[in-house]
């Protein structure tokens, strides 16, 4: 057996720690392993590397990803598919793990329609892949967020200010509520609740005229405003460019800013804000995620030795299972509406 590693998508922390147990797994049973250069763009230009025992030595706890990682998709690209089925041909790869998220799995799912064996690892850092509790990636950036959070706590009380805090989520708010709740934040928006000025600054004056000077917002990178215009679902984003990537994505990132101007006129509380951007996605994964990570590459090597493809590893609880990669890419895990009542009770 010739097993073919890539990642693609966005970074995250785990990645590496995943490469390395597939390798080490399918060692054992006795495979040759080589890496995918740079995600789905690496069949599509025939970028490989060979990996060994040596080449995964020392990865553990790095960030990043060794094999580098690109967004192409390969559905998107001139006879794409063909192209990707010949070159696992020519190049006698005999199966695929695709290391991704969404938009990584959703090519996956449809190459093993079209016969490709492959199976999936879920990655990413916003915790949004669908059929899995939790993604590798998504406790780092959580660590580094809540972090940042209790920084920002003790220079917003020092100057009386309100600090906003935008991180991750595109389309779920997962690290918006987790890190809001771990860091005491007063207010948490997220893409799942569209939000209204009116309502934030209300809450904010009330915090206020109970005596606390200063406040904390959490928001995600894709909260929207309420509008009237219900049929666009990126009308009423905040844009940090119009250009869309190969999966049709458009670049977010400003809500943070916008929001904390509208705070300092409605209120006329001095108020800041804070971008935590890519800090989330780089550096040393959390031990949480290398074992969950570990876990998922060993899982992942166990269900080519099964061949059963068309699946991925998931995280049920504390076990690790087979799911399909149509269930797990159906649809996006947005935020329990119970979770974010919970961490609601919190606001003001
Ligand atoms: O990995 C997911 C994610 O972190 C999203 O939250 C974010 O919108 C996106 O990646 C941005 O990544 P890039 O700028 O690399 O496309």
């Amino acid at each position: 057996m010739k097993l073919g590693v890539l990642t693609g998508g966005g970074d995250c922390p785990g990645l590496n720690a995943v490469i390395r147990a597939v390798v080490r797994k399918s060692m054992q049973f006795g495979y040759e392993i080589i890496g995918i250069r740079e995600g789905w763009r690496g069949l599509l230009e025939n970028k490989y590397t060979p990996l060994d025992r040596d080449s995964v030595s020392g990865i553990l706890h790095r960030g990043g990803t060794i094999l580098g990682t690109s967004r192409t998709n390969v559905y998107k690209e001139k006879d794409g598919e063909a192209r990707v089925i010949k070159s696992l041909k020519e190049n006698n790869i005999d199966a695929l793990v695709a290391i991704g998220g969404e938009d990584t799995l959703g090519v996956a799912a449809k190459l093993f329609k079209a016969g490709v064996k492959v199976v999936g690892v879920p990655k990413t850092i916003d915790n949004d892949l669908n059929a899995t509790d939790y993604t590798f990636g998504f406790d780092t950036a959580v660590n580094i967020a809540t972090e940042a959070i209790d920084r920002l706590h003790t220079t917003a009380e020092s100057h009386n200010r309100v600090i906003v805090v935008e991180v991750m989520g595109r389309h779920a708010g997962w690290i918006a509520v987790h890190s809001g709740m771990a860091g005491g934040a007063d207010i948490i928006l997220i893409p799942e609740v569209p939000f209204n000025f009116e309502e934030v600054c209300d809450t904010l004056i009330k915090r206020h005229s109970r005596g606390k000077n200063f406040s904390i917002v959490v928001i995600s990178e894709g909260a929207k405003l309420q509008t009237e215009n219900t049929q666009d679902p990126d009308g009423s984003f905040i844009l940090s460019s119009l250009n869309k990537d190969s999966f049709g994505h458009v670049k977010l990132g400003g809500i943070g800013n916008i929001l904390a101007e509208e705070i300092e006129k409605r209120t006329g509380f001095e108020t800041r804000a804070t971008v935590l951007g890519y800090l989330q996605r780089g550096g040393s994964p959390s031990a949480y995620d290398r074992v969950l990570a570990t876990r998922f590459g060993v899982f992942a090597s166990e269900l080519v030795e099964k061949q059963q493809w068309g699946y991925m590893a998931s995280l049920k609880g504390n076990d690790i299972v087979a799911v399909s990669l149509a269930d797990a890419t159906g649809q996006l895990k947005v935020v329990d509406k119970d979770l974010y009542e919970v961490a609601s009770t919190f606001f003001g």
